[in-house]
């Protein structure tokens, strides 16, 4: 295809690409099946790639993500960012009401004067406040709240949020911010926490806590893969249309915000009650966490007029629902074995309805908060469900406490194994140190094995684990792949079929690629994207296993905890010997060669920063291209610097620090002239 056919399409395929994107996550009506929505995606990143001059920012290849922040710019507010202040009861929204029609010069007194304020109620979404800029019609800056006063510039990762718009379409004002909240869907937040389990990361506290977390990433591709969402609710600039919130809010729904559906332009302070009534209950019922209601003045004139404290718009307040509590007997604590072998304490309740379901058992998290709570078996404890998706005992309730009852005395010995639990310095969590023949930790190692993103061995699930290790047939991973199946075929519902499938899995995952494996071998710490970028940095498993703590660092993603751990499963002789078995067994230990052709170690040791505009790549494609050749990016000149690669627009800050640094300067020609060689 020739260039001016290939503008039109990728016109046409970023326009098409838009449409369903919006319908999917802003309108919840898809209009294409996923296959093809890939297609379309996978044409367009294809001609791009062919003609990279016309990769515009805005571009839907942008939510892809990948390209990688290194450090993110702090940037300057252009309206500080204020938040709002707290209320807890129908008495503070009353006041506050009263605090207004004063403020307007109303008569409260008078029933009829109340229709004057019209507020608009809207959710308090549960995540991280964004500033969103965007200039005719394009996305130009995300920025966070920070101080608020200036925030960081996470524009790169807030493009891969689906929801938010990077083209507006219909009759937007050439300028304008406007502010939303990110936060992750409570089904991700699960999926996450999950897969944090299986490699024996901590879980994370809350959704709130996982989306802000996420927006700090350095890797895009993986702030993509977190599908976080954003509602828009604030529209600040010289020029919004309309005089009023709720007109101005309709309007940017119109250009492409996702505004949520359940904002209510309400008549008097009665109705607001009714909001929050409303919602209080209903909130269990959403996909996502609110914390209260925004309950705002929905007149500009009006809302000028009461004005802002230092802190916050006297026009505006947030209500926040209370954390539901109830009070129930605590039957027992008992004490679960992880993967990993940390232990966590459960208390096991009387069955009790809370927030729209029925809790049963609620973490007690470690040794030294069941201590602080004082909490023993027979008592009746408070259970509260806030933010967090666990519910938690908040404390006991000791005019109900029994004579004689005992303080709890934690556990010494693992529950499943017996071995003397320990606790590492500055942990909060025991941990049972018998890795290797602790059941839980052994079927759970095997189940992370078997599982999807490792070596995907359908037909190796947790059950048949279970039915393997308790025959005696499997105490490690390695076993597996000495399996016979005559050995399978006495096992209790396992027909000639199932073991023959059981067996070709195992022989199938031989295919399974090196990152994959290095996943699946359940290094404590090393998630899936983390062996990924060793795996692709270091090539094979004997190189990871020379290499230094030091050098371990060296690699994306990889901080001292991950460095430490990969040096310990190393140390460890039983652990050689599994991989020795699995190596021998044909378990892919390297990258293929087809990987490894891929890129090159031209710019190894390199450290390049990328200024200006450039005519044949964009900036994102030459970090990819720096980083696939071996090269690192860097968003500061230093004395570390090798060059910079200057494009045209440059900062003259840059130009200035790497003349005096004597760092050398090159073209996007001499760049090409580098890998060229
Ligand atoms: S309006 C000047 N509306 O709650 C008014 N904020 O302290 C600015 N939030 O920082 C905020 N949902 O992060 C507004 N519908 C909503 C909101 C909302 C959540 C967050 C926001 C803000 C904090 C209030």
């Amino acid at each position: 295809m020739d260039k001016v056919h290939a503008e039109k399409r990728i016109k046409e395929l970023s326009s098409e690409i838009e449409i369903h994107n919006h319908n999917y996550y802003v309108n919840d009506k898809p209009t294409i099946s996923d296959f093809e929505f890939d297609k379309l995606l996978e044409e367009l990143i294809a001609l791009e790639n062919q003609f990279p001059e016309l990769l515009l920012s805005t571009s839907p290849s942008q939510r892809v993500g990948g390209a990688i922040t290194k450090e993110f710019k702090s940037v300057k507010h252009t309206y500080p960012m204020l938040s709002l202040s707290n209320s807890y009861s129908t008495e503070d929204m009353i006041d506050f009401d009263r605090r207004v029609q004063e403020g307007l010069g109303l008569q409260s007194a008078d029933l009829f004067s109340s229709s004057t304020v019209k507020y608009v109620c809207e959710l308090k979404f549960d995540g991280l406040s964004i500033g969103l800029n965007y200039t005719n019609g394009q996305l130009v800056q995300a920025v966070t709240r920070g101080d608020g006063v200036q925030g960081d510039d996470v524009t790169t990762n807030a493009k891969t949020i689906r929801s938010i718009p990077l083209k507006l379409k219909g009759n937007f004002p050439s300028s304008f911010e406007i502010r939303g909240e990110i936060f992750m869907p409570r089904t991700i937040f699960d999926e996450i926490n999950k897969e944090r389990e299986e490699i024996g990361e901590s879980p994370l506290a809350n959704p709130r806590n996982a989306a802000s977390g996420t927006m700090k990433m350095q890797d895009s591709s993986v702030v993509a893969s977190r599908r976080l969402d954003c509602f828009v609710y604030y529209m600040l600039g010289e020029e919004v249309p309309f005089k009023s919130h709720f007109e101005n809010l309709n309007a940017a729904k119109s250009w492409g915000f996702n505004v949520s559906k359940h904002s209510k332009l309400l008549d008097n302070i009665n109705e607001v009650l009714e909001f929050i009534e409303y919602w209080d209950k209903e909130r269990f019922n959403l996909p996502y966490d609110i914390d209260g209601i925004v309950i705002k003045v929905n007149d500009y004139k009006q809302q000028l007029q009461l004005g802002f404290t230092a802190k916050s718009p006297r026009w505006a307040i947030a209500y926040k629902f209370k954390a539901e509590q109830v009070s129930t007997e605590l039957l027992e604590i008992t004490y679960q074995v992880g993967r990993t072998g940390a232990i966590t304490p459960v208390a096991n309740l009387k069955p009790v309805a809370l927030g729209g379901t029925t809790v049963k058992r609620a973490s007690l998290h470690n040794a030294d908060i069941i201590e602080k709570l004082d909490v023993r078996v027979g008592d009746f404890v408070f259970v509260e469900k806030g933010g967090e998706i666990i519910p938690k005992i908040i404390g006991v309730d000791l005019t109900k406490r029994q004579a004689h009852t005992n303080p709890t005395k934690y556990i010494t010995h693992c529950p499943e194994c017996g071995t003397p639990l320990i606790r590492d310095e500055g942990e909060a969590n025991h941990f049972c140190p018998n890795e290797m023949e602790c059941p839980p930790q052994v079927i759970g190692k095997m189940e992370h094995f078997a599982s999807r993103k490792a070596m995907n061995i359908d037909s190796l699930g947790g059950e048949t684990i279970d039915q393997l290790f308790k025959a005696g047939l499997v105490k490690n991973i390695a076993d597996l792949f000495d399996l016979k199946k005559e050995q399978l075929l006495p096992l209790e519902r396992m027909a000639e079929k199932s073991a023959n499938n059981l067996i070709e899995g195992l022989e199938a995952c031989k295919n399974v690629p090196f990152e994959r494996v290095l996943y699946a071998i359940g290094i404590r710490h090393v998630g899936e994207t983390t062996a990924k970028k060793i795996a692709k940095k270091v090539k094979s498993l004997d190189a990871l296993m020379g290499l230094t703590k030091e050098q371990l660092l060296e690699t994306d993603e990889v901080g001292g905890v991950i460095a430490e751990s990969i040096a310990d499963f190393f140390a460890d002789e039983k652990n050689k010997n599994i991989i020795e078995r699995l190596k021998n067994a044909g378990l892919q230990f390297e990258l293929s060669e087809e990987q490894q052709q891929a890129g090159s170690d031209k710019l190894n040791g390199l450290t390049f920063v990328i200024s200006g505009v450039f005519n044949k790549h964009s900036r994102d494609q030459l970090k990819e291209l720096i980083e696939f050749n071996g090269g690192k990016n860097s968003g500061s000149i230093s004395g570390k610097t090798s060059y910079l690669l200057a494009g045209d627009n440059m900062g003259p800050e840059k130009l200035k620090k790497a003349e005096k640094l004597g760092v050398k300067i090159i073209s996007e020609d001499d760049f090409e002239k580098m890998l060229d060689k």
